[in-house]
Order: structure tokens, then sequence, then C-alpha cells
């Protein structure tokens, strides 16, 4: 039997805990969420109706399919900095005439819709993300271009947008760009680096200068229309493809171009014949401890999400403190490599570089579920090469060709986060649960460690240590700490491509795992030097 046979007790009082602590986490994420959503507020909003505009997540929904999901990246981008939740930009995957594609649209009713360095980082990640999986990109453009007080850090980075864009076209993948309103100066190269264009007629404006920059520049009279109307570029520039009557008709003529890029996926089909876990999502809220220090098996989450609760588990009795076996999500086949009792020791690193290779040697995916505090230190570890060994998962994980995605359960900290394939790694998709947490290591170790030094520099110039001074500097940076470790905040810094429910988890996986496969899945031919 291969079957899970989890042994969580939803009727005990942990579970009850955990659950509600979970569930208030959720709580405040949920207000966080509907802040990007809320856009630039009332005012600019109601505004930007009264002008007979629809709102960016209204285009969206209506390009989408019918009731299809729309998996958004980075909501929370910005989070924690001046500029507002979302960073005036949603990106996300959506499926648009059966077609997954990246889609990415500037909120005109924060700014301006201008983009300010989080907005261009966000839709940096999301152009990453279409040329990673292989994706069409359908840009919905309205903005008013660079965020203009904050031009020093976006305009040399910012040229990637279009660099991106035309690279996308290069590869194969299409490129659209549907134009609502304003898209002026390097904006223009928005609808000029793309493959389509759709202008909305009496709407877009598309110059490299406006009327008053020309006057400036060259002292021509012109008005907007003669410069950059939809109908000029439509009849006379050629820069439009398609001259569309309003909104609705511009989102009509953006479906049916995808429609007929009669788009192939490239990754193998994934098995028809899955069934649902056999335990109830609804108890994924109930199994991380409030307490990260406090352990649980991972095998309780596998059997909420993978397909049947099926999971073959790859040497079960060595390295204990990390899982690994194979299972399905929705039908595609997946290697699972999961933290089960949070410290990596090297049995646990040499067991994952070998699952590792196991995984790339057979074209298949690799689900990360992280949990971990890093790999373990102290004489006996040293002296027995936790670093050697440290060192083979992290050659195992950077040099797998395999498709990654990673979840933040609850700890990811150290290098074990590297190990685990965390976002410098290059995953394709990293999720957070509301419980996770992650930093160089934990706030109270890492205010010890810092006190620690401060002591001993003390002692080295013969002075006496002040211990009040001390106790109020370890309460100080354990905070810090502590809040830079949650995911709104990482969320807000682009660490992770959003937080999510984590009874959502299987439904999220699968979007990935679909997504993934719009590109070949092949493995490495071969790593680097395993240190032995
Ligand atoms: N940088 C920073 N802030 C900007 C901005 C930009 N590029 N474009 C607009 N904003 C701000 C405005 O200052 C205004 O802020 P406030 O409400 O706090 O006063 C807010 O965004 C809304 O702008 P507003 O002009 O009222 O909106 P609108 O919908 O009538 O017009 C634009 C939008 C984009 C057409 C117009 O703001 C504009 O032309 N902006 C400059 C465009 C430009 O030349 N960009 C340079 C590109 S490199």
């Amino acid at each position: 039997m291969t079957t899970i046979r989890s042994t969580v007790d939803p009727k005990s009082a942990g579970f009850a805990v955990n659950r509600d602590a979970m569930l208030a986490k959720l709580v405040e994420i949920d207000a966080e969420h509907a802040k990007a959503v809320a856009g630039g507020g009332e005012k600019y909003v109601e505004r930007h109706r009264r002008r007979g505009k629809l709102l960016i997540r209204e285009r969206i929904e209506l390009l989408l399919d019918p009731d299809s999901p729309f998996l958004e990246l980075s909501p929370l981008a910005a989070w924690g900095s001046d500029y507002a939740v979302g960073a005036s930009v949603v990106t996300g995957i959506g499926v648009i005439e059966g077609v997954e594609c990246l889609v990415s649209g500037s909120d005109p009713t924060v700014k301006g819709g201008s983009s300010n360095p989080w907005s261009t980082r966000k839709s940096f990640r999301a152009a990453d993300i279409a040329a990673q999986n292989r994706l069409p990109v359908v840009n919905l453009v309205e903005s008013g271009g660079a965020d203009l007080p904050t031009q020093k850090e976006i305009f040399i980075p910012g040229g990637r947008i279009f660099r991106d864009l035309t690279r996308a076209s290069s590869a194969g993948c299409p490129t659209v760009a549907l134009v609502f309103g304003n898209s002026t100066a390097g904006g223009a190269y928005l609808p000029g680096m793309s493959d389509y264009v759709v202008m909305v007629e009496n709407r877009a404006k598309v110059f490299l200068g406006g009327p008053p920059l020309v006057k400036m520049a060259t002292g021509e009279e012109s008005d907007d229309e003669s410069l950059g109307g939809a109908e000029m570029h439509a009849r006379t520039s050629g820069l439009a493809d398609y001259l569309a009557a309003d909104e609705e008709d511009a989102i009509r003529i953006g479906r049916r171009i995808i429609a007929r890029l009669n788009w192939r996926k490239l990754g193998p089909e994934p098995a028809r014949d899955y069934g649902e876990p056999l335990y109830d999502a609804e108890e994924l809220l109930g199994i991380v401890p409030t307490d990260l220090k406090v352990p649980f098996d991972p095998r309780d989450v596998i059997a909420r999400v993978v397909d049947d609760s099926d999971f073959d588990e790859f040497k079960p009795l060595y390295g204990t403190s990390l899982v690994t076996g194979w299972a399905r999500v929705h039908g595609y086949p997946v290697g699972i490599l999961a933290n089960a009792r949070g410290v990596l020791f090297s049995e646990e690193s040499q067991k994952a570089a070998q699952f590792i290779q196991l995984a790339n040697q057979i074209d298949t995916p690799l689900l990360f579920l992280h949990n971990t505090t890093g790999y373990m230190v102290g004489k006996e570890y040293e002296q027995g090469g936790i670093i050697k060994h440290g060192a083979m998962m992290i050659n195992a994980v950077s040099n797998s060709k395999v498709p990654h995605v990673s979840i933040l359960m609850g700890a990811s900290y150290g290098a074990g986060h590297y190990g685990m394939c965390g976002r410098a790694y290059d995953p394709r998709f990293l999720f957070a649960w509301p419980s996770a947490k992650s930093a160089v290591m934990g706030p109270q170790q890492l205010a010890g460690v810092l006190s620690m030094v401060a002591r001993q520099a003390a002692a080295g110039r013969g002075q006496e240590y002040n211990e009040e001074h001390d106790a109020a500097m370890r309460t100080m940076v354990e905070n810090q700490i502590e809040a830079e470790s949650l995911p709104m905040f990482l969320s807000g810094m682009l660490y992770d491509d959003g937080i999510i429910d984590p009874r959502d988890t299987r439904t999220v996986l699968g979007i990935c795992l679909s997504t993934i496969h719009n590109g070949p899945i092949r493995g490495a031919d071969g790593f680097g030097v395993f240190r032995m």
C-alpha cells in the first residue's frame, strides 16, 4: 500500500489552536490583498469609472475564459514600502481561449498606472515566469510610464521590460498589447515591441513625445490624435494592427488573437485517471504548529495535496528528517522533498542529492515543501563533513534542470532555504503559507550571536559589558528580525510569488504544473563536481 495514512486528529486541542492561529493570519493577509484590489482608492476608482473605463481587474476578468481561474502573482508587492500595495500593476497566469497566458496590466487608478521600483521588479518577475514556462504574453496598457520622482531607480534597469518582450517573441512566445489609454514615451515601446497591437479608438495614446514636448523640441504644433491616436496608428503609422471600437471590443480582439495562435504545449500530458486526496484539504489549517520549533509530519500535508493521497516514499529509513518520494498532482508526476524535523543532517543532504538526480534522470518536476531551520551545526557534524554534504544538496538543486516548485509551509532558515530551492535557486514558482518564516537564522539565535560578538569585543578591549544595554539590543534585534521573517514582508520584497491559503495548495500546484508543461520537461545531463 502506498496510500498515506494520516493520523492528524481534527478534534484535538492542538489542532484547534493551530487552526485558529492560521485563520487569524489569513484574515490579516486578506485585508492586505483587499488593499491591492482597491487600487488607488475610491476617489481615483470613481474618476476612472466616470470616464467610462473598466478597472484593470475587470479587464482581466473579461479577457479570461469564463469561470476560469487567475493565478495572481506577487499581489502584495511593495507591501511595507512607501508605495501602494500591489505596486500599481496586476500580473498573473490566466486561460484565454484555452491557452495559459501571462497577463500583465497596469492599474491606472494608482498614480496614473506609473511604474515605481516595485512595479518594475514585479514586471521582471512576471517576464521571467513567462520565459521559463513558455507562455504567450498579453499586456493591458494604460500607464503614465516611469514614476518620475523615482526615475533613477527604474530608468536604467527598466529597459529590460522591452528587451524581454522581444526576446519572448524570438523564443516563439507571441506577445500581445491591448492599449486602453496612455502609453507614451518609454511606454510607447510596449506596443512597439509587441507582436500584435490592438488600440481602443479615441482612448489609446501612443507617442514618443506629447504635444508640449514636441513644441519644445521642434516648435511643431500638434495634438494628441495626430501624434498618437488609435485611428492614426491603425490607418497611417501601422503600429496598431487592430482598431477596437471600445474596451470590450479590444478584449474580444485580444481573445481572437490568442485563439489563432494554435498553441501547443510541449510538455507531456497529465494522467487523466486520478482521484482527489483521501483527506480533507480543510485540515491543512490545523497541521502547522504555532511554534515552529515544534515539528510536524509533512506526510500529513502530502496526504491532503497529492492525487489519491498516494505517495511512494523513497529511502524512508534513511535521513528521516527529510521525506522524499513520488506522487502525482492533478495527474502530473512530481518528486517531493519535504522537511520533517527541521534540521538537515549529512544523511538528509545526501539523500536529497540522490533524489534530485533520480528526478532528473526521469524528467520529473520537483516539489519542495519547506520547514527547515538549516543544516546541523556542532563539532560532531562539522567533523562528519556537514559542509560537504550540504554542498552536495545545493549542487544538485542548482544544476537540476527539471522544473522546481517551492512552498514555504513553516521555517525556511539559513542555507536550508538554499538547499530546499529558495528564491535564489530559481524555482519556477515559490509560494508561502501564512505560517512561513524565512531569514538567515531565527530571531533569538541572531540576537544571541550579535550579543556574544559584542561581549567578546568588549572583553578584548578590556571594557566592562553593559548588560542592560545588551538586553535592550537583543529585544530590538529580535523584533526586527521577526518582522523581516514574516510572509507579508517577504512577499512585499518579491521574495515569493504570493502567500496562499494552505487549503488552495493543491489547486495552485495544479495551475503551476499545467503552466510549466507549456515547455518541454528535461532533466540535467550532468551536475557540478559533487564533493565526496
Ligand atoms: N510619475 C509619477 N506620478 C504620476 C505619473 C508619473 N509618470 N503620472 C501620473 N502621476 C500621478 C499624478 O501626479 C497624480 O497624482 P496625485 O493624484 O497624487 O496628484 C496621479 O498620478 C493621477 O494622475 P492624473 O494626471 O490626475 O491622472 P490622469 O488619469 O488624468 O492622467 C496620465 C494620467 C498618465 C495621462 C497623466 O498623469 C500623465 O500624462 N502623466 C505623465 C506621463 C509621462 O509623461 N510619463 C513619462 C513617461 S517616461
